[in-house]
């Protein structure tokens, strides 16, 4: 079966059969059930609100509500539909010859609507309503409205209306002053996690709360949405837990941005950097970094609004008393207006650098934070006359100093993307493997020679061979691991356990 054969029959398996079973929309079926049970049902309505909340759900629930026959065939309109009778059955089954559902977004045009409204003068042939469900009815055309909104006006008295639409707005105002508005909310990660774990445990499948939390929480308010996250995750699975559903959906881990959230507020850029290449060399997307990082400044900032604290096992349980909200929300303007600049470009991780950079000087971090170079690290700054003449003996030293001089795009792209040909003070001879599609190569000349006070050639040629610094480390650490492998040690081991293979990391 596939995973959207699958989803459905949960989905449909778990569609709600009476008011009560409607989650997170109280208010909503209280107004209904109230006017089922006292007779004054009103002949259009229009449900609106985002995707799976509900709208269709509740449609059908009010047409079986309508045409409800009862156990023993002679029940009256009721807020309690049987569920069993024959009119129950066949509308939950969707064959009602009276309960007639459109979509509206692939029936839009003026035809469709009259040949809707040509059956509705003549009386309901099962049921004791005609009940016209019309989904995503903002999408009819203007003439197709105006059609519509004649039968609206005077209705057969056999006949109701229920319309739904995610897009209110765009529903005309003579269509929304006919009909009795309902909207239906999002619903809240709690009411999702209680929902979900019960489906669970009707399903046979055991879960940890935290996997049920993030299930809700990914929802965003849709139990669509989050039975359909559910139904993939839950393949397979004897139990569901955090680890499953960040592997299976490409989440991050939730430590690890915490982590790196915790070195912004503290001005760790270093370690902040470090984890941030740990994530994307483990292919997360700097995107999904940045949203990743924007939820955790979301539920910081709702934490210290409410009063609350962080559940023990959470990374900022320690020092959450000493996180400002002013800093929360700073952080949270910086990361969101960085999420748009990150799909702007191609050097998507250099940008999530800088964004993270800028978080942490943002704050007031300037030469606190960000360790400066001391003596004996490659970048020198020369003493005497001028304090911002640096000297560089080495192409490494060029890159650390691009780094230090706040470049970080420049000094990631020649460690990363340009092998070194030639180096000697004032040449440097490259060979660029990429596409410079940032015109970065002509600034190296003119920023080096700003920085080092004497005039700089660089020179870029196809001539092949030379790696990058990034993959000359590499190497160096592949040989390092395949010499200790032949180290006495690993020999001795190899004589204690013979046939055991030794993995060196
Ligand atoms: N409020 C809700 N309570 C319980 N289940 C819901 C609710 N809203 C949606 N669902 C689940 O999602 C599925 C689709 O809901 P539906 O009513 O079609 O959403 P829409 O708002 O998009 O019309 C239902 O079959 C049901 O399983
Ligand atoms: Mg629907
Ligand atoms: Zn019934």
């Amino acid at each position: 079966m596939s995973i959207q054969d699958n989803y459905k029959v949960l989905a449909r398996r778990t569609r709600p059969l009476r008011f009560s079973e409607l989650i997170g929309q109280e208010s909503l079926s209280n107004t209904i059930k109230n006017a089922l049970s006292s007779g004054r049902i009103a002949h259009s309505f229009i449900f609106t609100g985002t995707r799976g909340v509900g709208k269709t759900t509740t449609a059908r629930l009010i047409a079986l509500a309508l045409n409800c026959v009862g156990k023993d065939g002679k029940g009256g309109i009721t807020s309690e539909p049987c569920g069993v009778c024959s009119q129950c059955i066949s509308i939950q089954e969707e064959r009602h010859v009276d309960v007639i559902e459109v979509d509206a977004a692939t029936r839009t045009g003026v035809d469709d609507v009259r040949q809707l409204m040509e059956g509705m003068s003549y009386k309901p042939v099962m049921g004791r309503f005609k009940v016209y469900i019309i989904d995503e009815v903002h999408m009819l055309s203007k003439s197709a409205f105006n059609a519509l909104l004649k039968t609206l006006e005077e209705p057969p008295a056999h006949v109701k209306f229920i319309f739904a639409t995610t897009e209110i707005r765009k529903v005309p105002l003579t269509i929304l002053s006919r009909c009795q508005r309902y909207d239906l909310k999002r619903v809240s990660i709690e009411t999702l996690s209680k929902h979900f774990a019960r489906i669970l445990t009707e399903e046979g499948t055991s879960f940890d709360r935290d996997a049920v939390e993030k299930i809700a929480y990914l929802a965003n308010g849709s139990v669509r949405d989050g039975l359909s996250l559910l139904e993939q995750v839950i393949q397979g699975q004897e139990r569901l837990t955090l680890k499953h559903i960040e592997g299976t959906l490409g989440l991050l881990d939730k430590k690890d941005v915490e982590i790196l959230y915790l070195h912004i507020l503290s001005g760790n850029a270093k370690q902040a950097l470090e984890i941030a290449s740990k994530l994307y060399e483990s292919h997360a997307d700097p995107v999904q970094i940045i949203e990743d990082l924007l939820s955790v400044s979301h539920q910081l900032s709702t934490l210290i609004t409410l009063g609350q604290k962080p559940s023990n096992d959470s990374s900022f349980s320690k020092d959450f008393d000493g996180i400002s909200l002013d800093t929360v929300l700073l952080i949270w303007t910086i990361l969101l207006k960085g999420i748009e600049e990150v799909k702007m470009t191609s050097l998507s991780f250099e940008t999530l650098e800088i964004i993270l950079i800028r978080a942490i000087y943002i704050q007031g971090f300037q030469g606190k934070g960000v360790k400066a170079p001391t003596k004996n690290e490659s970048v020198e700054n020369s003493k005497g006359a001028f304090q911002n003449k640096y000297t560089v003996q080495s192409f490494e030293e060029v890159v650390a100093l691009f780094k230090k001089k706040k470049e970080p795009i420049l000094a990631s792209y020649l460690k990363h993307d340009v092998g070194l040909i030639r180096f000697a003070p004032g040449y440097i001879e490259l060979n660029a493997t990429k596409k410079d599609s940032h015109g970065l190569r002509g600034q190296i000349s003119s920023l080096l020679k700003e920085y080092t006070q004497t005039p700089w050639e660089v020179v870029f040629s196809s001539q092949s061979g030379a790696l990058s610094i990034a993959d000359q480390k590499e190497q160096q650490d592949k040989e390092k691991r395949e010499k200790a492998l032949e180290s006495d040690a690993a020999q001795a081991a190899t004589k204690l356990f013979p046939g055991a293979k030794i993995t060196v990391k």
